[in-house]
Protein backbone atom coordinates (compact mmCIF):
# COMPACT_ATOMS: atom_id res chain seq x y z
CA UNK A 1 0.00 0.00 0.00
CA UNK A 2 1.36 3.34 -1.13
CA UNK A 3 0.32 6.17 1.55
CA UNK A 4 1.29 9.76 0.42
CA UNK A 5 1.20 12.75 2.65
CA UNK A 6 0.67 16.18 0.96
CA UNK A 7 1.70 18.50 3.92
CA UNK A 8 0.05 22.22 3.75
CA UNK A 9 1.95 23.68 6.59
CA UNK A 10 3.31 27.04 5.09
CA UNK A 11 6.19 26.57 8.35
CA UNK A 12 6.95 23.15 6.39
CA UNK A 13 9.18 20.78 8.14
CA UNK A 14 9.07 23.54 10.90
CA UNK A 15 5.51 22.82 11.30
CA UNK A 16 3.48 21.33 14.74
CA UNK A 17 1.41 19.41 11.36
CA UNK A 18 4.60 17.88 11.05
CA UNK A 19 4.72 16.10 14.31
CA UNK A 20 2.03 14.29 13.58
CA UNK A 21 2.57 13.19 10.31
CA UNK A 22 5.73 11.50 11.12
CA UNK A 23 4.22 9.46 13.67
CA UNK A 24 1.08 8.51 12.00
CA UNK A 25 3.90 7.24 8.89
CA UNK A 26 5.71 5.78 11.87
CA UNK A 27 2.84 3.52 12.50
CA UNK A 28 1.64 2.93 8.91
CA UNK A 29 5.08 1.68 7.59
CA UNK A 30 5.39 -0.94 10.87
CA UNK A 31 2.26 -2.36 9.38
CA UNK A 32 4.43 -2.46 5.77
CA UNK A 33 2.95 0.68 3.74
CA UNK A 34 5.64 2.77 1.59
CA UNK A 35 5.02 6.05 2.68
CA UNK A 36 6.15 9.67 1.32
CA UNK A 37 5.71 12.98 2.45
CA UNK A 38 5.65 15.79 0.34
CA UNK A 39 5.80 19.53 1.78
CA UNK A 40 3.77 21.46 -0.36
CA UNK A 41 5.39 25.01 0.48
CA UNK A 42 8.86 23.52 -1.05
CA UNK A 43 7.41 23.09 -4.55
CA UNK A 44 6.42 25.32 -7.27
CA UNK A 45 2.86 25.25 -7.71
CA UNK A 46 1.04 28.24 -9.68
CA UNK A 47 -2.71 29.17 -9.35
CA UNK A 48 -5.00 27.69 -11.38
CA UNK A 49 -6.06 29.93 -14.03
CA UNK A 50 -9.85 28.60 -14.07
CA UNK A 51 -9.79 28.31 -17.82
CA UNK A 52 -10.77 24.44 -17.86
CA UNK A 53 -7.63 23.84 -20.41
CA UNK A 54 -6.77 20.70 -18.06
CA UNK A 55 -10.18 19.30 -19.70
CA UNK A 56 -10.73 21.25 -22.89
CA UNK A 57 -6.98 21.37 -24.91
CA UNK A 58 -4.87 18.78 -22.51
CA UNK A 59 -7.30 17.03 -21.44
CA UNK A 60 -6.15 15.17 -18.22
CA UNK A 61 -3.38 17.37 -17.66
CA UNK A 62 -2.56 21.57 -16.74
CA UNK A 63 -1.19 23.46 -19.56
CA UNK A 64 1.33 25.17 -17.02
CA UNK A 65 4.53 23.01 -16.54
CA UNK A 66 5.67 23.19 -12.96
CA UNK A 67 5.87 20.77 -10.17
CA UNK A 68 2.24 19.46 -10.46
CA UNK A 69 3.71 17.95 -13.41
CA UNK A 70 5.18 14.86 -10.61
CA UNK A 71 2.38 15.91 -8.01
CA UNK A 72 -0.64 14.89 -10.00
CA UNK A 73 0.43 11.38 -10.73
CA UNK A 74 1.90 11.21 -6.89
CA UNK A 75 -1.43 11.88 -5.94
CA UNK A 76 -3.26 9.03 -8.54
CA UNK A 77 -0.71 6.55 -7.83
CA UNK A 78 -1.40 6.55 -3.91
CA UNK A 79 -3.80 4.02 -2.25
CA UNK A 80 -4.17 6.49 0.40
CA UNK A 81 -3.73 10.39 -0.15
CA UNK A 82 -3.11 12.00 3.37
CA UNK A 83 -4.18 16.20 3.70
CA UNK A 84 -1.65 17.07 6.38
CA UNK A 85 -2.30 20.72 7.55
CA UNK A 86 -2.57 23.30 9.89
CA UNK A 87 -6.25 25.46 9.96
CA UNK A 88 -5.83 29.07 9.21
CA UNK A 89 -9.32 30.96 9.72
CA UNK A 90 -11.39 27.96 10.06
CA UNK A 91 -10.08 26.79 6.81
CA UNK A 92 -7.18 24.93 5.29
CA UNK A 93 -3.69 27.38 4.45
CA UNK A 94 -3.48 28.43 0.87
CA UNK A 95 -1.07 26.37 -0.14
CA UNK A 96 -2.98 23.56 0.30
CA UNK A 97 -6.16 25.22 -1.39
CA UNK A 98 -3.96 25.60 -4.15
CA UNK A 99 -2.63 21.99 -4.82
CA UNK A 100 -5.97 20.70 -4.54
CA UNK A 101 -7.58 23.26 -7.20
CA UNK A 102 -4.35 22.03 -9.40
CA UNK A 103 -6.15 18.62 -8.97
CA UNK A 104 -9.08 19.56 -11.33
CA UNK A 105 -7.45 17.89 -14.35
CA UNK A 106 -8.14 14.16 -12.63
CA UNK A 107 -12.17 14.83 -13.07
CA UNK A 108 -14.03 15.14 -16.50
CA UNK A 109 -15.70 18.48 -17.69
CA UNK A 110 -19.10 16.60 -18.03
CA UNK A 111 -22.00 17.25 -15.08
CA UNK A 112 -23.34 13.67 -13.54
CA UNK A 113 -25.39 12.94 -10.70
CA UNK A 114 -24.08 11.03 -7.39
CA UNK A 115 -25.96 8.11 -5.45
CA UNK A 116 -27.16 11.03 -3.09
CA UNK A 117 -28.94 12.84 -5.77
CA UNK A 118 -26.12 15.78 -6.15
CA UNK A 119 -24.30 16.94 -9.10
CA UNK A 120 -20.45 17.02 -9.39
CA UNK A 121 -18.30 16.05 -12.36
CA UNK A 122 -17.70 12.78 -13.93
CA UNK A 123 -14.32 11.18 -12.96
CA UNK A 124 -11.51 10.49 -15.92
CA UNK A 125 -10.32 7.67 -14.26
CA UNK A 126 -11.37 4.21 -12.92
CA UNK A 127 -9.60 4.08 -9.34
CA UNK A 128 -8.96 7.69 -7.21
CA UNK A 129 -6.98 7.10 -4.19
CA UNK A 130 -8.74 7.47 -0.69
CA UNK A 131 -8.45 10.44 1.08
CA UNK A 132 -7.86 11.16 4.92
CA UNK A 133 -6.66 14.47 6.59
CA UNK A 134 -4.45 15.25 9.60
CA UNK A 135 -4.83 18.67 10.97
CA UNK A 136 -3.56 20.89 14.10
CA UNK A 137 -5.50 24.07 15.03
CA UNK A 138 -3.46 26.32 17.44
CA UNK A 139 -6.84 26.51 19.75
CA UNK A 140 -8.72 25.12 21.70
CA UNK A 141 -11.63 22.87 20.77
CA UNK A 142 -12.89 20.69 18.13
CA UNK A 143 -15.29 23.08 16.68
CA UNK A 144 -12.30 24.48 15.14
CA UNK A 145 -12.04 21.92 12.10
CA UNK A 146 -15.97 22.19 11.84
CA UNK A 147 -15.13 23.80 8.26
CA UNK A 148 -12.25 21.44 7.27
CA UNK A 149 -14.19 18.51 8.33
CA UNK A 150 -16.79 19.41 5.95
CA UNK A 151 -14.55 20.55 3.33
CA UNK A 152 -12.94 16.65 3.39
CA UNK A 153 -16.02 15.46 2.59
CA UNK A 154 -17.08 16.90 0.06
CA UNK A 155 -13.68 16.60 -1.80
CA UNK A 156 -14.05 13.03 -1.07
CA UNK A 157 -17.68 13.26 -2.61
CA UNK A 158 -15.72 15.35 -5.39
CA UNK A 159 -13.26 12.94 -6.14
CA UNK A 160 -15.30 9.90 -6.12
CA UNK A 161 -13.35 8.49 -3.19
CA UNK A 162 -13.75 7.71 0.57
CA UNK A 163 -13.00 9.73 3.37
CA UNK A 164 -11.11 7.15 5.41
CA UNK A 165 -9.55 8.89 8.49
CA UNK A 166 -9.87 12.47 9.84
CA UNK A 167 -7.08 13.33 12.41
CA UNK A 168 -7.45 17.19 14.46
CA UNK A 169 -5.14 17.73 17.17
CA UNK A 170 -6.53 20.64 19.28
CA UNK A 171 -4.14 23.30 21.11
CA UNK A 172 -1.70 22.08 18.36
CA UNK A 173 0.73 24.74 19.68
CA UNK A 174 1.28 21.86 22.69
CA UNK A 175 3.92 20.65 20.07
CA UNK A 176 6.36 23.45 20.70
CA UNK A 177 6.45 22.48 24.49
CA UNK A 178 7.86 18.71 23.46
CA UNK A 179 10.68 19.24 26.09
CA UNK A 180 8.61 20.64 29.00
CA UNK A 181 9.05 18.05 31.72
CA UNK A 182 4.72 17.72 32.63
CA UNK A 183 3.95 17.79 28.43
CA UNK A 184 6.77 15.18 27.47
CA UNK A 185 4.75 12.42 29.01
CA UNK A 186 1.32 13.61 27.46
CA UNK A 187 2.55 14.15 24.35
CA UNK A 188 4.61 10.50 24.38
CA UNK A 189 1.25 9.04 24.80
CA UNK A 190 -0.53 11.02 22.19
CA UNK A 191 2.10 10.35 19.83
CA UNK A 192 1.77 6.33 20.57
CA UNK A 193 -2.08 6.99 19.82
CA UNK A 194 -0.72 8.61 16.17
CA UNK A 195 1.88 5.44 15.19
CA UNK A 196 -1.82 3.04 16.49
CA UNK A 197 -3.26 4.98 13.77
CA UNK A 198 -1.12 4.61 10.97
CA UNK A 199 -1.29 1.18 11.44
CA UNK A 200 -4.78 0.55 11.58
CA UNK A 201 -5.53 2.83 8.59
CA UNK A 202 -3.28 0.12 6.62
CA UNK A 203 -4.71 -3.11 8.12
CA UNK A 204 -8.19 -2.15 8.05
CA UNK A 205 -8.45 1.11 5.68
CA UNK A 206 -9.99 2.90 8.76
CA UNK A 207 -9.76 3.98 12.21
CA UNK A 208 -11.58 2.67 15.43
CA UNK A 209 -13.70 4.51 17.55
CA UNK A 210 -11.66 3.69 20.15
CA UNK A 211 -8.41 5.51 18.52
CA UNK A 212 -10.37 8.49 17.12
CA UNK A 213 -11.82 9.00 20.78
CA UNK A 214 -8.56 9.08 22.69
CA UNK A 215 -7.13 11.21 19.45
CA UNK A 216 -9.86 13.63 20.05
CA UNK A 217 -9.32 14.26 23.75
CA UNK A 218 -7.94 17.36 25.44
CA UNK A 219 -4.58 17.14 25.78
CA UNK A 220 -4.24 19.72 28.63
CA UNK A 221 -7.03 21.59 29.91
CA UNK A 222 -8.02 24.58 27.84
CA UNK A 223 -7.81 27.10 30.73
CA UNK A 224 -3.97 26.21 31.75
CA UNK A 225 -3.44 26.05 27.54
CA UNK A 226 -5.01 30.13 27.47
CA UNK A 227 -3.15 30.77 30.97
CA UNK A 228 0.79 29.90 29.48
CA UNK A 229 -0.43 30.47 25.93
CA UNK A 230 -0.94 33.93 26.47
CA UNK A 231 2.53 34.05 29.01
CA UNK A 232 4.24 32.48 26.39
CA UNK A 233 2.39 35.33 23.65
CA UNK A 234 3.92 37.99 25.84
CA UNK A 235 7.44 36.48 26.40
CA UNK A 236 7.65 36.25 22.39
CA UNK A 237 5.92 39.66 21.40
CA UNK A 238 9.38 41.02 24.04
CA UNK A 239 11.58 39.04 23.08
CA UNK A 240 11.22 39.71 19.07
CA UNK A 241 9.80 42.88 18.60
CA UNK A 242 11.97 45.61 16.85
CA UNK A 243 11.72 49.08 17.93
C1 LIG B 1 -2.77 32.97 9.27
C2 LIG B 1 -3.08 32.02 10.38
C3 LIG B 1 -4.41 31.75 10.69
C4 LIG B 1 -4.72 30.88 11.72
N1 LIG B 1 -6.04 30.62 12.00
C5 LIG B 1 -6.36 29.77 13.01
C6 LIG B 1 -7.72 29.48 13.30
O1 LIG B 1 -8.66 29.94 12.65
N2 LIG B 1 -7.99 28.64 14.35
C7 LIG B 1 -6.99 28.08 15.10
O2 LIG B 1 -7.28 27.32 16.02
N3 LIG B 1 -5.69 28.33 14.83
C8 LIG B 1 -5.34 29.15 13.81
N4 LIG B 1 -4.02 29.39 13.51
C9 LIG B 1 -2.96 28.72 14.30
C10 LIG B 1 -2.38 27.47 13.64
O3 LIG B 1 -3.40 26.57 13.28
C11 LIG B 1 -1.43 26.80 14.63
O4 LIG B 1 -0.40 27.69 14.96
C12 LIG B 1 -0.83 25.51 14.11
O5 LIG B 1 -0.27 24.79 15.18
C13 LIG B 1 0.24 25.75 13.05
O6 LIG B 1 0.65 24.50 12.51
P1 LIG B 1 2.04 24.39 11.72
O7 LIG B 1 3.11 24.67 12.74
O8 LIG B 1 2.08 23.00 11.21
O9 LIG B 1 2.03 25.41 10.63
C14 LIG B 1 -3.68 30.26 12.47
C15 LIG B 1 -2.34 30.53 12.13
C16 LIG B 1 -2.05 31.40 11.10
C17 LIG B 1 -0.59 31.65 10.76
Amino acid sequence: MKITVFSGSHKGREGNTLIMVEEFLKGAEEAGAETENIFLIEKNIGYCKGKFECWLKTPGMCTMRDDMDDLLPAFMASDIAVFACPVYFDNVPAVMKNFIDRLAPVLLPHFEEDERGEYRHAKRYEKFPKIAVISNAGLPGQTNFEVESLFFRRLARTFHTELVAEIYREEGEIFRGKSNIILKPLLGKYKKLLRCAGREIVENQKLSEKVVRELEKQIVPASLYIKFGNEEWDRLCEQNRVD
